[in-house]
């Protein structure tokens, strides 16, 4: 059910009263009214806007709380909505996610140059050349690749799910694709259990890597230790590492995981009153968030690791889409479309994701 949309005085008031990092009350001055016109139009068009937890404050702030997140609860919102036109605060392979989930409904993204290191370098070609020299393998994608590469593959998963499912896939093995790092990372949390291929493996074919998750390194976490004094193992101060991260840096932190599952943990040390300092290697508009929502925690952050992306993302950019949704103009430059096969065949791993990342919430609770 569309909700009634703040006036200008009314959005200026509820970004006063949240205190957002980095954004002061000339930002609030200068961008009240293109907020209260993107909330107008959202209302008006029945527009869900799903956000990113690597969206800038003021974009991450459009979507509804219950909008926003990691890769798995977005495809798990796309999945659901009722909306008629799905906004993609993210990047296209999180868009066209939504727009397999979707086939009949219009998913529109601000910004169709925002692409991803892995997704960009790993298509269906490529997939099917791994294939051949695994045949009756297994193969789970990350969803962190565009459709035509997720139709060559059994199942997808994300950083909240991957040691889950692929566990419950039959078999002693299972390809991991593209994502490299990620791969050595899910073979040393699955050792003794599961054989994980992936690409460059005893194999000639080329994975991807994240090119912002990538630049961390060992030394940054240890300086980062001693600078912001976040000794290893101490109770109360906590470095997290995203799943994309190289493998000695995921055994330097104390928590890994995906954006969510590190929001999740430290909600759960803040409600027990044991979380000091933080730093989380991941995107640095991640941490600005986190700033937002648990005022209470030291937050250290390293901003010079941003996607550039996500970063195509704009409060501007939301607002020319949604006004030239509402002028009736052509939307083209801004509309996912993918042909109905590719659609076809990239749902079925994405929907087995999301069967079994159910089954796997349903069995722990
Ligand atoms: P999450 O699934 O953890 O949100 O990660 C997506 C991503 O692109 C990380 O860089
Ligand atoms: Fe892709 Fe890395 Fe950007 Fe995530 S942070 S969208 S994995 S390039």
């Amino acid at each position: 059910m569309a909700t009634a949309a703040p006036d200008v005085d009314e959005v200026k008031r509820r970004l006063r009263s949240r205190k957002l990092p980095f954004v002061l009350d000339v930002d609030i001055e200068a961008k009240a009214d293109l907020i209260a016109e993107v909330l107008r139009l959202k209302a008006k068009h029945n527009v869900v806007i799903l956000g990113h937890n690597y969206m800038e404050p003021l974009v991450f702030d459009l979507s509804d709380l219950e909008e926003r997140g990691d890769s798995l609860q977005l495809s798990m919102y796309a999945a659901r909505t009722s909306a008629s036109t799905i906004l993609f605060n993210g990047v296209v392979f999180m868009a066209e996610t939504a727009k397999v989930l979707n086939p009949d409904k219009r998913v529109l993204i601000a910004d169709m140059r925002a692409g991803c290191s892995l997704a960009d370098n790993f298509r269906g070609p490529d997939v099917r050349a791994l294939k051949e020299r695994y045949p009756g393998v297994p193969v789970m994608i990350y969803i962190n690749s565009y459709a035509d590469a997720k139709a060559e593959c059994d199942v997808c998963c994300t950083s909240a799910n991957a040691p889950a499912i692929a566990s419950a896939l039959p078999g002693d093995r299972v390809l991991f694709v593209p994502d490299i790092l990620f791969a050595q990372n899910l073979e040393t949390e699955l050792r003794g259990r599961k054989e994980v291929l992936f690409p460059g493996k005893g194999n000639d074919v080329r994975g991807a890597v994240c090119e912002v998750h990538e630049r961390f390194t060992l030394e940054d976490l240890r300086m980062i230790r001693g600078s912001f004094e976040i000794p290893k193992g101490h109770a109360s101060r906590i470095v997290y590492a995203h799943w994309e991260c190289r493998p000695d840096v995921l055994r330097e932190a104390d928590v890994y995981g995906s954006t969510s599952q590190i929001r999740s943990d430290i909600a759960r040390r803040v409600k027990e009153g044991r979380l000091e300092k933080a730093f989380v290697a991941s995107e640095c508009e991640l941490t600005t968030n986190l700033m937002a929502e648990f005022p209470g925690v030291e937050f250290a952050t390293a901003c010079f690791v941003r996607c550039q992306h996500m970063a195509r993302i704009t409060l501007d950019g939301v607002l020319t889409v949604l006004r030239a949704l509402d002028a009736g103009t052509d939307l083209k430059a801004w509309e996912v479309s993918l042909d109905r096969a590719t659609i076809d065949r990239a749902r079925r791993p994405i929907e087995r994701m999301l069967e079994m990342s159910t089954a796997a919430q349903n069995r722990v609770g």
